[in-house]
């Protein structure tokens, strides 16, 4: 099974921005113990400021992942190009947020994506992203039973 995991913009930073909300452990060292807890899966990530290049990479990733996992951070709130990018695919993709986005300023209330993802994990911290790969894995085995 692969599993493609897109991250957008800041969080390059995590570990370093606003460490009381997203924490402080970058995500390049969260990525390898994900990696590390599911051997069987293969991961890729990718990291990306620009709205563009995540819509070039969901649609690349598309070809090949059985699920992706896509934390479009402030894009969320803002991108039809990413929402028209999602529903273009087959592929599953989980919405993740590290925060709770519900908790927060009412202006990330409001998700383009939540209509068009077949699921989303919000405010777990960065065991959002495990919590995804593990509902991505169970969805998987459904659909190959
Ligand atoms: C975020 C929440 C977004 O509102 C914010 O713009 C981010 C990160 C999260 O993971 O909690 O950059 O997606």
């Amino acid at each position: 099974m692969k599993i493609s995991i897109i991250n957008g913009p800041n969080l390059n930073l995590l570990g370093k921005r606003e460490p009381d909300i997203y924490g402080e452990i970058s995500f390049e060292d969260y990525f390898e113990k994900i990696v590390l807890s599911f051997p069987d899966v293969e991961f890729d990530y990718y990291q990306s400021n620009v709205e563009g290049e995540l819509i070039n990479q969901i649609q690349d990733v598309s070809h090949s992942s059985d699920g992706i996992i896509l934390n479009a951070a402030a894009f969320t709130h803002t991108s039809v190009g990413i929402a028209d990018a999602v529903k273009s695919i087959k592929s599953k993709v989980i919405e993740v947020h590290i925060s709770n986005t519900f908790s927060r300023e009412s202006f990330r209330h409001k998700s383009f994506l939540s209509p068009v993802v077949d699921g989303i994990i919000v405010g777990f911290g960065l065991d959002s992203y495990r919590l995804a790969v593990e509902s991505l894995i169970e969805k998987n085995k459904i659909i190959g039973e």
